[in-house]
């Protein structure tokens, strides 16, 4: 809970002057609670794309958009690199501290246990187009998953969740790499039971029914780092779409298939598979780095340097630069010198030194290196995304069930300007002009 300040905003409107309390929280943010503004005003606040409005207090991540500061539940992500696994980083995103070795063996079990799909619905996959994007077969699945647990659309108790939870992390993995194994006219290969998280969903991604695919340690440390670092990033466009839909009381399943939708958007998550066409374009000679920052700049250009910019990051995203130390190092063992992490390293010399970039404090962000990294690993790039959502949904999970155990959750339903006609009254059409 944040703490109420002594010192109160104060707005003066019309010669009256209005009191508005100031909550800080416990990384001293400060905001003004506005929540009787429009009682007492006649007031709303305008605040296109929410870049100064708090929808809600969370303990779950804390950024620094400025310092280029992110925590899971108080602990940076630069110390995830000393080797938690995606399982325990999950748990402790959910349950707001780090798994004893008992809880992260049990739900290390869970993840083992719930992997399979209801055969009814594994062969659902046949109804697809083999050219179906895989994120939209992802949220239809999650949505779908639902269907198949009736019994988890209410979830009374912490104990209900926590299966919910269990479920959803490790089917999501089953349900990707059999929207990935359709779309190749493949068949599905199961979970092996035997396998822990990561090498379960690359055997299901990339063995054939003659012969296992064994993960090598250099691709599970990559995968396992790659989805610790997509895991959590505050009130981001899908983690907040979760919250906005489970606060009408959605279940959880429909409520992450929502956060797919949003995270889909080449402007979200979609960014990594953008950033890649970039790079290729590059690399196929189209348009050389120099020429392809100026297009990026140009008002008259839709192009963007992708994998550039942060709503929050002022300054560094600490993913970015976690993840292009990870390329440095793994891509000369995993795939001989990719050409297109020079191109990449290229463009960001040159967008560093830019006053465009400077001035409007452009950075690369968590996408402008996971591709690159995805793709040595052996990942598809119409997967790329996929991937994302996996790490993203035990934040989205996790934003569900704060919200949901919070006594004042309302629906969140937003307030408008109107700009559009006055009253005007309704014309039979043969009066029509
Ligand atoms: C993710 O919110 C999260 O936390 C997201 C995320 C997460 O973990 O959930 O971190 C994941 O989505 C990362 C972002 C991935 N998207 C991209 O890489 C797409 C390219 N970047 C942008 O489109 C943009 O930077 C955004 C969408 C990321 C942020 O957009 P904002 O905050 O709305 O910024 P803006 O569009 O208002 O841009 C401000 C200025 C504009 O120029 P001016 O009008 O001031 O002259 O910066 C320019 C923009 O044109 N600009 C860019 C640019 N990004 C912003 N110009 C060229 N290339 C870019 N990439």
């Amino acid at each position: 809970m944040s703490t109420l300040c002594s010192d109160q905003a104060i707005l003066t409107l019309g010669g009256n002057e209005y009191k508005f309390p100031i909550v800080e929280g416990s990384e001293a943010e400060r905001g003004i609670d506005i929540s009787d503004l429009r009682a007492k005003t006649g007031h709303i606040t305008l605040d296109k794309g929410y870049g100064n409005t708090g929808s809600c207090e969370s303990a779950i991540t804390y950024i620094d958009g400025e310092k280029g500061i992110l925590r899971y539940r108080g602990i940076p992500i630069e110390q995830f690199a000393m080797g938690p696994t995606f399982t325990d980083v999950a748990w402790l995103l959910i349950n707001g501290r780090l798994p004893t070795t008992a809880e992260y063996d049990e739900f290390s079990a869970d993840l083992t246990r719930y992997a399979n799909l209801d055969e009814s619905m594994r062969h659902q996959f046949e109804g697809f187009p083999r050219v179906a994007p895989p994120m939209a077969i992802l949220s239809a699945m999650i949505n779908a998953l639902s269907c198949f647990h009736p019994e988890l659309h209410e979830l009374e108790d912490e104990s209900q969740f926590r299966h919910a939870a269990a479920r959803l992390i490790s089917k999501i993995r089953t349900i990707a790499a059999y929207a990935f194994r359709h779309s190749r006219g493949l068949p599905n290969i199961y979970p092996d039971p035997a396998l822990r998280y990561v090498p379960n969903f690359m055997h299901m991604m990339f063995s054939q029914p003659y012969k296992q695919y064994i993960c090598p340690q250099l691709v599970r440390d990559a995968l396992n780092l790659i989805l610790i670092l997509h895991a959590d990033h505050e009130q981001n466009c899908s983690t907040s779409t979760v919250r906005m839909v489970g606060s009408s009381g959605a279940n959880l399943f429909a409520s992450c298939a929502a956060g797919v939708c949003a995270l889909w958007g080449p402007l979200h998550g979609g960014a990594n598979v953008e950033v890649l066409t970039m790079l290729e374009q590059i690399h196929q000679g189209n348009i050389t780095p120099e020429e392809y920052v100026k297009q990026a700049k140009s008002k008259d250009s839709k192009v963007r340097l992708m994998g550039f910019g942060h709503r929050v990051y002022k300054n560094f995203d600490p993913r970015a630069k976690m993840l292009g130390a990870i390329a440095e190092k793994l891509l000369p063992q995993l795939s001989a010198g990719d050409p297109l992490l020079e191109i990449a390293r290229r463009l960001e010399e040159i967008a560093l030194s830019d006053p465009y970039f400077i001035e409007r404090q452009l950075y690369p962000n968590v996408d402008f290196y996971s591709g690159i990294l995805l793709r040595a690993i052996g990942i598809p790039t119409n997967m790329f995304t996929v991937i994302f959502a996996i790490g993203r949904l035990p934040g989205w999970i996790a934003h569900w069930w704060e919200q949901n155990q919070t006594q004042a959750n309302r629906i969140a339903r937003p307030r408008q300007i109107y700009v559009g006609e006055t009253h005007r009254d309704f014309v039979l059409r043969d009066n029509r002009r």
